[in-house]
């Protein structure tokens, strides 16, 4: 690795996407307009086809794959594509549509320096089609929500959420259509918030600006959590 020419400040970042890289799209935008500090370096898959590994590229950035199928079990695969990453030197992994759940030792190799986005209003509906479910228990209100990764799937520490209206017509598509943009904003100010060494995760819980952080922060209209 060349040593970093960046700032401290400057996350060195690296994001794991299984998918269309929606969520990556949006940090590379931020990252190149130089409102959101941090340095992507590497983008990880389980897939080799992943639409964010072609982001990557198209970007300059290096885009790294590896098949689950071809490790004995899910702990020697995570822990391969983890030290993948660590080659990098990331001081924080994003999940950003990444859909894998991780072995819990690799995992914790990673505590406070790992986060994801999952779109729904945590605790609720951890896991898949949360859009669907939102709809079936009839809920006024939907939302994204980006926590720090522990063990549990979709159960650590909560640092921020983002609310959206559900309408009398939403279907899981419109809902999910409507809040991509949403998510993509609540991710960017949570690893601002990160960057800038505001939010930390420490022994009992999120630290914010020193302070226990006692319910997850609100992104407001502005972009800012409050
Ligand atoms: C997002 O909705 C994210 O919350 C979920 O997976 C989706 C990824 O979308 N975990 P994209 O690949 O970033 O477009």
């Amino acid at each position: 690795m060349q040593p970093s020419a960046l700032s401290p400040q400057h996350l060195s970042t690296v994001v794991f996407a299984s998918g269309r890289g929606s969520n990556l799209a949006a940090l590379l935008a931020a990252q190149n307009s130089g409102s959101l500090p941090i340095q992507i370096r590497a983008v990880m898959s389980d897939k080799a086809k992943a639409g964010a590994l072609d982001i990557a590229r198209d970007a300059g950035i290096a885009a790294v794959s590896l098949a689950p199928r071809e490790f004995s079990d899910r702990r020697v695969f995570d822990q391969a594509l983890f030290d993948r990453a660590a080659a990098f030197s990331p001081d924080l992994i994003v999940l950003a549509g990444y859909m894998r759940v991780i072995d819990g030792s690799v995992v914790a190799q990673w505590h406070g320096r790992i986060i994801n986005i999952h779109p729904s209003l945590l605790p609720k509906y951890s896991g898949l089609h949360t859009h669907q479910r939102a709809l079936e228990s009839s809920d006024r209100v939907h939302g994204a929500s980006v926590h720090f990764v522990t063990a549990k799937l979709d159960g650590g520490p909560v640092i921020a959420q983002v609310e959206l209206p559900v309408l009398a017509n939403d279907t899981p598509e419109s809902l999910a259509a409507r809040l991509r943009p949403q998510e993509h904003r609540l991710l960017i100010a949570s690893i601002d918030a990160i960057a800038r060494h505001r939010v930390v995760l420490g022994d009992s819980g999120i630290l914010v600006d020193g302070h226990a952080l006692t319910a997850a922060l609100r992104l407001s209209e502005d972009g800012t959590l409050a």
